[in-house]
């Protein structure tokens, strides 16, 4: 009698909302367009999709201008939560149930999105977690693992390469509007970084480095939160900061940093293809 192997993580709790992850949508439309593009087979998984299939189907909407035949896989470790998924699958849609393995019938993806459930993990699972996932991807495919507030306005995340298992970049995307300090977004960064924001660890540092960047930007502000935004990052890019983006990302309320620049001590601070 063959079994199924039980799926690799545990259930956790459900919360999602409807747009919730255009941030990160609209940054892996724009970075995983040439895999897209090229792939012999467009197929992306939204990984955790949570109590309803809005985050699979939005994914789904906004990489259809990059590539209009993608095919999006909703996987949850919860049964119930696929079945109630369920009646939204069409032929550009499906779910079904899964852990970290992501299984797919022997299909390698384009991307897997994993948003808002590694937090509710321990910090130790999450290196083992992005290198299961990251193995399953197709050459040239990116796992986006990040987490983000309720309404979607404020969110971070990490991008690994396929078959490693550390990531290559950590960004934040943040509505600029009413941002006090970019220190405040610390309480949403990705579980790898969440419990290190202390000093002596290089995330804390570079919260610190955008925060007095952001208020040394403050005249800028009288031009719009978007230029004092953007003079706030290439100040920091100035200092010596390896910002990998540049103001076409900026200009929406991105940043996006080389893992080198956040590594936590103690981490490797390379990133390791197939271990
Ligand atoms: C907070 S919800 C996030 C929903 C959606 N991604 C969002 O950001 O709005 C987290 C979901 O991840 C699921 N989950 C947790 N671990 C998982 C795993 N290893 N594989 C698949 N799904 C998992 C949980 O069951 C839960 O439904």
């Amino acid at each position: 009698m063959s079994r199924v192997a039980r799926p690799q993580g545990t259930i956790t709790r459900g919360t999602t909302h409807p747009n919730r992850l255009r941030r990160v949508d609209r940054w892996v439309a724009h970075a995983a367009a040439p895999a897209l593009r090229d792939a012999p087979d467009p197929v992306v998984v939204d990984l955790g999709y949570g109590a309803a299939a809005w985050t699979p189907r939005d994914l789904r909407d906004r990489l259809r201008p990059v590539r209009a035949d993608v095919e999006v896989v909703g996987i949850e470790i919860d049964p119930v939560r696929v079945d109630a998924a369920a009646p939204y699958a069409d032929a550009t849609l499906s779910f079904r149930r899964g852990g970290f393995e992501v299984p797919l019938d022997g299909r390698s993806p384009v991307v897997v999105r994993a948003f808002n459930v590694l937090r509710q993990y321990d910090e130790h699972a999450v290196r083992d977690a992005w290198a299961t996932m990251a193995a399953r991807l197709a050459p040239g495919g990116l796992l986006v693992e990040g987490t983000c507030d309720e309404l979607g306005r404020h969110a971070w995340w990490v991008a690994v390469e396929a078959g490693h298992d550390a990531p290559r970049s950590l960004t934040l995307s943040t509505r600029l509007a009413g941002l006090r300090a970019p220190g405040d977004l610390a309480e949403r960064l990705p579980k790898a970084l969440i419990h290190r924001n202390v000093p002596g660890e290089p995330v804390h540092d570079y919260l610190r480095a955008l925060d007095r960047a952001w208020a040394a930007a403050a005249p800028h502000a009288s031009f719009g939160a978007r230029q004092r935004w953007i003079a706030a990052v290439r100040s920091v890019r100035e200092s010596g900061v390896p910002v990998v983006d540049g103001p076409s990302r900026w200009r929406l309320g991105e940043v996006t940093v080389a893992w080198s620049a956040v590594t936590p001590a103690g981490h490797p601070a390379t990133r390791s293809p197939d271990r």
